[in-house]
């Protein structure tokens, strides 16, 4: 509930390396990603979730996991690890931290494609 009242890294990077985005085609919510990149490494990162409570705490949580962390780290975690962090999720809303998985990891497919 924290990170849906006080969502951490809400919001765009003007000057994002990479920006991936993704799609729930079952419910229509969307989360983007911004991500900058130094050596290697998430230096900074922002989010934009049109979706529900659970996929905006994903969300904040999931940028606050991969901040500083290489991009290896970054596109590797997982819906779980997000649920874990968390504390749990309702059965339902477990598809929701997908969302944010998903989309840190497009922008890191970007960031390798277009560098
Ligand atoms: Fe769509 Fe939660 S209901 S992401």
């Amino acid at each position: 509930m924290d990170h849906f009242q006080n969502p951490r890294n809400a919001g765009e990077l003007a000057d994002a390396d990479a920006v991936g985005s993704v799609g729930d085609p079952t419910c229509g919510d969307v989360t983007k990603v911004y991500l900058k990149v130094v050596d290697g490494k998430v230096a900074d990162i922002r989010y934009k979730t049109f979706g529900c409570a659970a996929a905006i705490a994903s969300s904040s949580i999931a940028t606050e996991m991969v901040k500083n962390k290489t991009l290896e780290e970054a596109a590797s975690i997982t819906s779980e690890d997000i649920v874990d962090a968390l504390h749990g999720l309702p059965p339902e809303k477990i598809h929701c931290s997908r969302l944010a998985a998903n989309a840190i990891r497009a922008a890191v497919e970007k960031y390798r494609a277009d560098s």
